[in-house]
Order: structure tokens, then C-alpha cells, then sequence
């Protein structure tokens, strides 16, 4: 049994990353471990973690599970958690909750907890004395690991409790099941160094790990060889990608090498805007096959919210950067994420946002009203505000927020626009998909163009969406 240790996840020392290519294998009793046996996947939280989750259940087929959408039907119920606020806790406690109630009319039921949460030393702890029927534990650092585990826990019928609180290694030879054959994510690092005083991340993720550009290339010209329409490069800072390698190649130069393979569609999330260099922008603005949007957390709009959250930019360079950004790449939308009511967050400091929120003018944003994160700096800080006035900030934020998504979503109106068509919309007779800038279409068109690129008139816009219908040229 290993436990998660707080000490530990916030430990960093230098060295460079270590890459592992053969770390993944089952054994051939593992291999046929699941055969009519079904496996059940929930996933919370980012990008990070779906795409963690197609790993996880290409492991599981590995071991010859079947897929069910059922949980009840399940004979293995894994449950990919997300750490980053008190939310997504709550979610998973209300999930553990229908789970147990599960497993006491099917005692063969296997339960598998992962994600960031496991990563947390206090959830592993209550998990361990409170939540028995919880099967098996591992973290982020481990994934590989899982047919092991899972092996283990049947034959011993042991628990298996297995969360590693280090730096983190590159594993490169995990298998993955996309859940689409259209658009694929590729992560191009894993982790984080930056530490913001408010995120959990830096210490359920380990430090920052990239992979190398060959690893990273391959992969995108594997799925442009299969096709794929669009591709997004992941990492949660991955305007640093490449600093923690010793060779001299950085997020701009593994864009250009990306975009030169051909796939139509290039995207990457997500931007610090503390790394993001001139070079980058440049380099956006001359391949057409890497789309012009750009997701920019501002978190605060004053500078000294800003600093306490360990931010490491004013709102004078950032708006700088939105302007270099606005300059070279015509047409680049931008979209945000801002944190409402960070310790000590004064009614001034909260106007500070909204003015850099019409400033900008962002197409979109994610807003979120602070949550203390155990472990973290920001949970030591005093915080006086009460909740209800956190929440009527945010909903006055979100008020400016939507104007201004209506405001980028009605100037589409009668445009031309070009869409990937993903697959049916919830509207009847129609197909959804998103243009270059990341705006949700419904097109009245018919299911031979799932998968493709078509041009699209807009006919009518929503704050949310917009409607449209097919171009015949
Ligand atoms: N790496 C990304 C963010 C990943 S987390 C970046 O730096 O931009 C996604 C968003 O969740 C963050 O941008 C932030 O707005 C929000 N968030 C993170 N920790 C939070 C917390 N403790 N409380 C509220 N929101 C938080
Ligand atoms: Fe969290 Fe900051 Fe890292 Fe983003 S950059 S994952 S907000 S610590
Ligand atoms: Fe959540 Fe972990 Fe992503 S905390 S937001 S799933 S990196």
C-alpha cells in the first residue's frame, strides 16, 4: 500500500524528465482477465482527465473488458476524478454514494477510484477507513499500473491502494481508445510548475514533464494518416512546453512541426499567458491549419488579486498580449477562465475584472467562485467575504459575461463560416460542430458530412450557439 503525501506532491527538484517506453504490459493471465465482463468509466474534470480516460479504457479492453454505458450492468465501475474545486468533490461523494448502494446487491462489484482526487492526501485517507467498499486506489502517476491492480484485487481479493506522491515520469507506450474519429487530443506535456496559489493541479499532477517533439509528431501524423480532422495539443501550461528538455526546442517550434504534417485542424490548451512569447504568435498566424483561438486564463483583472495568486503578469501585459494577439491574427477569438471572490477580493478589486471583461470584450468564459484547495497557499489566506456576496459577484460577472458572448455570437450573423460536423445535434434533423474560433453550429445538412469540413451560412445566433445551414458551391 502506498498513500499520498502532501510533503511529497509539493516537492521539486531539478532534473530532466525521465521518458519510459516499455513501462506498460499485461501478462497473458491479465490479458484475459475481463472476458465477458463488462467495465463502466465517469469521468470529471478537464481535458486532461477524458483523454486519461480513453488510456484507461484501452487498458481495460486490453484485459478484454467490454465497454457498458450502464452502470448497473457494470461488473467494474472506475471512477476518473477531478480535485480542482469543491464541486467536483461533491459530485464524486454523491456518485460513491449510489455506488455503495450498488455493490450491496452485487458484492462482486469491482470498484476502481483514480483521478486527481486520489492524489489527495485527505480524500485517500477517508477513502481508506470510511469508503471500504471502494476497491482499488490509484493516482495520476500510475495509470499504467492499472492492470496490475486490477489483477491483483481479484486474485488476492486484497485492496489495492497504490498513490505516488512524486515528480512523475513520461509514460509512452500507454494504449488509447479515442472516444471519436474525428477530433483526437494529444498530450504534448503532463503536470505543472507554476504553483498559482489557488490550484490543487501542481500537486495531483507532479511537475512539469514534456514529451519529446519526435513522440509528440508521430502521434499527430499516426492521426493524420487515420484521417483525423483536428487535432488539440494538451497541457496545462503548454506555452512552457519544452523548458524542462534539454534541447532547445520550444512550444513554437513544435506548432510550426505540427502544422506542417497537414492536419486541418490544429488547437492546443492551454495558454498561460506568462510563457506566451512573440515567436508563438508569429507562428499562429502563418499556418491557416492552426485555428484562431486562444483560450487565456486572466483569473483577476487587478493586479494585486493577481499577485497573491501568484499569477506572475499585470493586466497591463496581459492586455498587451491580447492586443499582439488581436493585431496578427485576424479573426482570433479569445475566451478566459476568472476566479470570483479569492481571498481578500474587495469590492474594487472585483471591478477591476469586470473592466478588463470590457475591455476585452472575451467571446466567451468559465467562472468559478474560489474554492479552498488543501495544501495550497491560498487556503491559508484570510477570507472574510461571505459566500453570498461571492456568488452575487459572480452572477454579475456572468451577466457582463454573456452580453459579450451575444455581442461575438450576433456579429456571425450571415457569415460564411466554416465547420467540422461532429455528429447529430440535439435538435432534430440537424448535425452539430464548431467553426475555426470554437463556436458551437447546428447545421441543417445531412450525415454524409460527419467528419467533414463544410462551409455554413449562418441564419440565426443564439448567446450559446449559433444556427446554420450548408453553402453549395
Ligand atoms: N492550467 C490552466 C488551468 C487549469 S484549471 C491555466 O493555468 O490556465 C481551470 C480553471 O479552474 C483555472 O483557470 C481557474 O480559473 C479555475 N480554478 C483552479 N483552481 C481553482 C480554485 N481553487 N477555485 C476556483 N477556481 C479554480
Ligand atoms: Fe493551476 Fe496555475 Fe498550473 Fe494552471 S498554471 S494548472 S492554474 S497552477
Ligand atoms: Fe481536475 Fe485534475 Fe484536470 S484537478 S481540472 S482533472 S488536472
Amino acid at each position: 500500500m502506498h498513500l499520498p503525501n502532501l510533503l511529497d506532491a509539493k516537492k521539486r527538484v531539478e532534473k530532466e524528465t525521465i521518458i519510459k517506453y516499455d513501462d506498460y504490459e499485461l501478462t497473458s493471465d491479465m490479458e484475459v482477465l475481463g472476458k465477458d465482463k463488462k467495465y463502466h468509466i465517469i469521468t470529471y474534470g478537464c481535458q486532461m482527465n477524458v483523454h486519461d480516460s480513453e488510456n484507461i479504457s484501452a487498458i481495460m479492453e486490453d484485459m478484454s473488458y467490454t465497454r457498458t454505458e450502464d452502470m448497473n450492468d457494470a461488473d467494474v465501475i472506475i471512477l476518473n476524478t477531478c480535485a480542482i474545486r469543491e464541486n467536483a468533490h461533491n459530485k464524486v461523494s454523491g456518485m460513491l454514494g449510489r455506488i455503495k448502494h450498488l455493490k450491496e446487491n452485487k458484492k462482486d462489484l469491482i470498484v476502481i477510484f483514480m483521478g486527481c482526487m486520489a492524489q489527495e492526501e485527505v480524500v485517500v485517507n477517508k477513502l481508506k477507513d470510511k469508503y471500504k467498499f471502494v476497491d482499488i486506489i490509484l493516482g495520476t502517476h500510475n495509470i499504467h499500473k492499472l492492470g496490475e491492480y486490477l489483477y491483483n484485487r481479484i486474485k488476492n481479493n486484497e485492496r489495492e491502494i497504490e498513490v505516488f506522491s512524486c515528480e512523475g515520469n513520461v509514460y509512452e507506450n500507454i494504449p488509447v481508445k479515442r472516444d471519436s474519429k474525428i477530433k483526437a487530443w494529444v498530450n504534448i506535456m503532463y503536470g505543472c510548475d507554476k504553483f498559482c496559489t489557488y490550484c490543487i493541479v501542481p500537486y495531483t499532477r507532479g511537475r512539469q514533464r514534456s514529451r519529446m517533439p519526435e513522440d509528440i509528431i508521430n502521434k499527430c501524423e499516426e492521426l493524420y494518416n487515420n484521417n483525423y480532422q483536428e487535432v488539440t495539443l494538451l497541457g496545462q501550461n503548454v506555452n512552457a512546453y519544452g523548458k524542462d528538455l534539454d534541447i532547445n526546442y520550444n512550444m513554437a517550434n513544435l506548432l510550426s512541426d505540427v502544422a506542417k504534417i497537414g492536419i486541418p485542424r490544429i488547437r492546443f490548451v492551454t495558454s498561460h499567458p506568462w510563457d506566451f512569447t512573440s515567436e508563438m504568435i508569429d507562428v499562429i498566424a502563418s499556418y491557416p491549419n492552426i485555428m484562431p483561438y486562444i483560450h487565456l486564463p486572466i483569473q483577476s483583472g487587478s493586479d494585486r488579486i493577481l499577485k497573491l495568486m501568484g499569477r506572475k503578469y499585470t493586466k497591463k501585459e496581459y492586455l498587451e498580449l491580447v492586443n499582439e494577439l488581436r493585431k496578427k491574427i485576424p479573426n482570433v477569438t479569445i475566451t478566459t477562465d476568472i476566479i470570483v471572490g479569492f481571498p481578500g477580493e474587495t469590492e474594487e478589486d472585483f471591478q477591476k475584472t469586470l473592466d478588463i471583461v470590457n475591455e476585452v470584450k472575451y467571446d466567451l468564459a468559465y467562472t468559478f467562485i474560489f474554492s479552498k484547495r488543501v495544501g495550497t497557499p491560498a487556503c491559508k489566506l484570510e477570507d472574510n467575504t461571505p459566500l453570498k456576496e461571492k456568488e452575487e459577484r459572480l452572477q454579475r460577472l456572468n451577466e457582463l459575461i454573456n452580453k459579450y458572448a451575444r455581442i461575438s455570437n450576433d456579429k456571425m450573423l450571415g457569415k460564411i463560416v466554416e465547420v467540422l460536423i461532429e455528429g447529430p445535434s440535439d435538435k432534430e434533423d440537424k448535425f452539430m460542430g464548431y467553426t475555426d474560433t470554437m463556436k458551437l453550429v447546428n447545421v441543417k445538412c445531412s450525415e454524409e458530412y460527419v467528419g467533414k469540413i463544410i462551409k455554413v451560412k449562418i441564419t440565426d445566433t443564439k448567446t450559446w450557439s449559433l444556427e446554420g445551414e450548408i453553402v453549395n458551391e
